[in-house]
């Protein structure tokens, strides 16, 4: 028998990708790096080397990303998944602990999934809207008796949905120097030994607040989740995985989002005239910065894909930023629009693990930019943009401080 030749498509195939683009444009932190509009563009599924040694996939075009996190063939099992950015520990990573939702596929997840779901319907969330409009009026007045200039980050984006993720949970508010900056760390960068410490300090810190909930149940969801058959270890994991979702995805969100607007001054001056308008703006900004920029998933088993074999055990990276600003799923992906509704975002991801704290987040979105835009008017960077200190390499994107000034009334 003749050797078989490789196919024609095999001779022409290009090589994988060498790694997964993370260059932003210089000046505009708002856009995805520019390869990776290229790479969606000529091969919206494509083979990228992992810097662990892996030959996976990147996903960057929006129906391929929506059907990798919509096909029960791809897991989310952490112990299964290779990472596309540096700092994959030898040995793989280590499973998801019990009551870590995010890292385990059904029917395990259901069960979790099921006692979080009905806690947060539009509904349940919708009541908090009294009580997040006060708690934005309460920051802004101390911004405004402080007076301009103000860091938007830690006046407002910040402690804004700290406080509301807080009194939701029943975590003691003033207690955050015991968690917040361990929560950032999480979503702050590479897998290092911080992110081991922060995430123990915030299990131990959890954990004690658990065993105090089961004793003396107050009116709250930790309380709440306590009264169902979750043993202490996986409802101390849970609360650190709701506590640590809550913090710092909104907190950035309502930052980076507010920058976005003051770079658009005519979308400013239209949410200004017409507070209708910031509702479809939020859905818009969270299309437009995708700020959870990249997730993952692994092939339980080999599966034909937009004219490939992903093979069993191999990694794909989804690149929801990719995604969310391709053109041949919204017109004019680059341009910030609140006119249009974009519908089949995946800024909340898609499929089984989506996003469950979205109804807060969109509540949480409205108020705060509505509120914030009302009270400062003339509210603008206080700094030249290029010198907002943007997060580098952050697995949730945003910027470090936002310094801003307004016209004092
Ligand atoms: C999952 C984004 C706010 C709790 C996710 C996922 C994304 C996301 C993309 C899917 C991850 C994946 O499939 O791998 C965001 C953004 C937010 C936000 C952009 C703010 C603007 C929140 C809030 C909570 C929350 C306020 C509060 C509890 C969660 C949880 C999951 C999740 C628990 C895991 C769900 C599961 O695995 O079944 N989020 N999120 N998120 N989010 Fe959010």
């Amino acid at each position: 028998q003749p050797p078989t030749s490789p196919t024609p498509e095999t001779a022409a195939a290009p090589p994988p990708l060498p790694g997964l683009p993370t260059e932003r444009p210089a000046g505009c932190p708002f856009d995805p790096p520019a390869e990776l509009g290229r790479v969606r563009r000529e091969r919206p599924l494509a083979p990228m080397a992992y810097p662990d040694g892996h030959v996976g996939w990147l996903a960057t075009g929006h129906a391929v990303v929506r059907t990798v996190l919509g096909d029960p063939r791809f897991s989310s099992r952490y112990e299964l998944m290779r990472l596309p950015v540096p700092g994959m520990p030898p040995g793989g990573l280590p499973p998801a602990p019990p009551g870590d939702l995010t890292g385990i596929d059904p029917p395990e997840h259901t069960r979790y999934r099921r006692l979080l779901a009905g806690r947060f319907t539009v509904r349940r969330m919708r009541l908090l809207t009294e009580r997040v409009t006060r708690i934005c009026a309460e920051h802004l007045d101390a911004m405004e008796r402080q007076g301009p200039p103000a860091d938007l980050v830690a006046a407002y984006a910040r402690p804004v949905p700290a406080m509301v993720i807080c009194e939701l949970l029943g975590v003691p508010y003033a207690d955050r120097d015991r968690f917040q900056r361990h929560a950032e760390v999480l979503t702050g960068g590479a897998l290092d030994e911080d992110t081991g410490a922060a995430a123990a300090a915030l299990s131990a810190y959890l954990g004690d607040l658990v065993r105090a909930k089961r004793a003396e149940p107050t009116d709250d969801l930790l309380s709440e989740l306590a009264a169902t058959d979750l043993t202490d270890d996986e409802l101390t994991t849970l609360g650190v995985v709701l506590l640590g979702a809550g913090l710092d995805t909104t907190a950035n969100m309502i930052a980076l989002g507010t920058f976005a607007l003051l770079r658009n001054p005519d979308r400013l001056a239209e949410l200004r005239a017409d507070p209708q308008l910031v509702a479809p703006a939020a859905e818009e900004l969270l299309r437009y910065l995708s700020i959870a920029h990249t997730g993952a998933r692994v092939a339980l088993e080999d599966v034909e894909l937009a004219g490939h074999t992903i093979r069993a055990g191999d990694t794909v990276a989804v690149s929801l930023q990719a995604a969310n600003r391709d053109p041949l799923r919204f017109a004019g992906p680059d341009t910030l629009d609140p006119h249009r509704s974009p519908t089949g975002h995946l800024a909340f991801g898609h499929g089984v693990h989506a996003c469950v704290g979205q109804q807060l987040a969109r509540v949480e979105l409205r108020i705060a930019y509505r509120a914030l835009l009302s009270r400062l008017p003339g509210l603008r960077l206080a700094v030249a943009p290029e010198e907002v200190p943007v997060r580098v390499d952050a697995t949730v994107h945003g910027v470090v401080e936002l310094p801003v000034t307004w016209d004092e009334g």
